[in-house]
């Protein structure tokens, strides 16, 4: 299994171009399941995940040309597509459980594995199904199988999330294009990921009209053909960010929106970083020493996303005093803080919050990645560690992060993969 080695402490500095989102990637992808006619969907991020729903969506029957560099997906379906979708597929990505929405809207019945827990909590899939049964699917549960079926087409209807979820708005949005009649989703998910995809969408014919947290669509009978870019990803263009606050860097980051990360930039400008924005760049600065920030909770988007919540204890770390993260999205995102006391750090978790100590001299140690971000933040801890760190089982990182040994290594971090 490959691992990384990190000779730190590291300075960083350069430029660095952000990749294509997966996680707006990975609903478009599953979205195109609704077209008879060709997509083409460019700026996708060469991760494995994006790998693992081009293969779902090959066993559904789709026949995809991929440009040579692979950022560029020509999608085609056929008259009649499959239905099944194994546990092989499913299991090592939860995002497969956005093909449902599609299947059911499209075709009219589908089996799904379920996707099961995973590290970070139960995972629950109950919003998509609950959404999905009032919009006239019916199912049942049966050896670990969601097997689902609708009479004709999905009927549009109001529904009303009881919490927010990002991955059940985005299901309900994808089965509700082709519904017959009006649909509206009142508590929706509003990450710049979801109004990607209804850009998209709309881009085919769809009609589909946001105000604020609620979601209007009326079905239509047909998408179009249709060609789009995936939006950047916000979470990438984070952690880089946070890279250059944490080591004293000073980072362009190139290829993002700004906007999209606003709240992210104020919390570094506030933790000392000097931060200038273009229209589609962002300059870091980190500073000699960075401020303790007494509170930080991640939310759902325009707050602090969960996804940066692992690289964000590792800023608070080298603070120069407490600080504490509430983590309100996930019951159990906490499993970087065990390798990060394995470097040193001074961090006790209550319940959902870990209380950081700050100051804390980094060195260097042998560390085993658990999940997507806990991983990254293990690789910015070595950064900012002294001496050698090996990071395990960094497929984790292979999921979500374009190339990233190469993107550091071009900013001045001394990494190597090891085979
Ligand atoms: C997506 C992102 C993930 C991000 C998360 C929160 C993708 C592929 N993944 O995951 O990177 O961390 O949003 O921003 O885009 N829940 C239920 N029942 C459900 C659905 C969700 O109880 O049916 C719970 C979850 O366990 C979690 C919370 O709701 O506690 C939010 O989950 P959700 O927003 O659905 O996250 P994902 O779509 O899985």
């Amino acid at each position: 299994m490959d691992k990384f080695l990190i000779n730190g402490p590291c300075k960083i500095k350069g430029n660095v171009s952000i990749s294509g989102s997966k996680n707006a990637s990975l609903p478009i992808l599953a979205a195109t399941l609704l077209f008879d006619q060709p997509v083409i969907i460019k700026n996708l991020p060469r991760v494995r995940d994006i790998n693992t729903m081009l293969n779902l969506l090959k066993s559904l029957g789709s026949k995809i040309i991929l440009s040579r560099d692979k950022k560029t997906a020509k999608i085609f379906n056929k008259k009649n597509m499959k239905t099944f979708a194994s546990y092989s597929l499913v299991k090592t990505m939860r995002g497969s459980i956005l093909v449902l929405g599609p299947l059911i809207s499209k075709y009219h019945r589908s089996k799904i594995s379920l996707p099961g827990g995973c590290l970070i909590g139960a995972r629950p899939i109950n919003y998509h199904l609950t959404a999905l049964k009032k919009l006239g699917m019916k199912y049942k549960l049966k050896d670990g199988y969601i097997l689902a079926t609708s009479k004709g087409k999905l009927k549009g209807t109001i529904i009303n999330f009881p919490k927010i979820s990002v991955g059940a708005t985005e299901n309900s949005i994808i089965a509700a294009c082709l519904a017959k009649g009006k649909t509206i989703l009142k508590n929706c998910a509003i990450e710049p990921e979801i109004k990607d995809l209804t850009n998209f969408l709309n881009n085919a014919g769809a009609k589909i009209k946001w105000s604020g947290r609620t979601c209007k669509i009326i079905g239509v009978n047909f998408l179009n053909k249709t060609e789009y870019a995936v939006m950047s990803d916000r979470i990438e263009a984070g952690t880089f960010c946070v890279a250059a606050t944490l080591a004293k860097g000073n980072l362009k980051i190139k290829n993002l929106n700004p906007k999209v990360i606003r709240t992210e930039i104020n919390l570094l400008k506030k933790v000392g970083a000097k931060i200038k924005t273009c229209q589609n760049e962002i300059l870091v600065k980190g500073p000699e020493k960075i401020k303790s920030i007494k509170s930080i909770k991640t939310k759902e988007f325009p707050g602090i996303p969960t996804d940066l919540q692992a690289q964000l204890m590792v800023l608070m770390c080298k603070a120069t005093g407490k600080s504490s993260i509430t983590e309100s999205i996930f019951e159990n995102r906490f499993m970087h803080v065990a390798e990060l006391q394995r470097l040193g750090a001074k961090i006790i978790v209550k319940n959902n919050t870990a209380i950081i100590e700050g100051k804390t001299k980094f060195v260097g140690a042998e560390l085993m990645s658990s999940d997507l971000r806990a991983s990254v933040a293990l690789v910015l801890a070595a950064i900012v560690s002294k001496g050698k760190s090996y990071i395990n089982r960094i497929y984790h990182l292979d999921r979500g992060y374009e190339k990233i040994e190469n993107k550091l290594k071009k900013i001045g971090v001394k990494i190597k993969r090891l085979k």
